[in-house]
């Protein structure tokens, strides 16, 4: 099935943009070294759908976040990846439709979402393009 490049040499650390692929939209965020740190500060214990960061990145890229920005509950599309845009209380983001909050490695937190966002496959072909799919 179709796979999809995307650049990411203009994603600063901190920056996330929303592409897209099969027609889905996928978020793709450049997590900053405090985004790690915190992600990684959070006992699995609390969370609903229990995965570390490590295994929802590449290893030695664990700054690229890679997810579908499709919501687990009703399938809103999150906040989060616009400047300014809402990225709720955890700081990853956040679904305006009956508010769920996802943290900085986009796993369910609050609200009403089952699961964290899906992580795809994805493999980088180079320092700066990642395909998707
Ligand atoms: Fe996201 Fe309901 S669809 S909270």
């Amino acid at each position: 099935l179709a796979s999809t490049e995307v650049d990411i040499s203009k994603i600063a650390p901190g920056q996330a943009i929303k592409t897209s692929w099969r027609k889905q939209p996928v978020f793709v965020r450049n997590l900053t070294p405090q985004e790690i740190a915190s992600a990684k500060a959070v006992p699995l214990s609390e969370l609903r759908d229990p995965q570390t960061l490590d295994q929802r990145t590449k290893p030695g890229k664990e700054n690229w976040l890679i997810t579908l920005g499709v919501c687990t509950h009703l399938g809103c599309v999150p906040l989060g990846t616009g400047e300014g845009e809402n990225r709720g209380d955890y700081g990853g983001y956040f679904c305006p439709c009956h508010g769920s909050h996802y943290d900085t490695a986009a796993r369910i937190r609050k609200g009403p979402a089952p699961l964290n966002l899906h992580v795809p496959d994805y493999a980088f072909t180079s320092d700066t393009v990642v395909t998707i799919g």
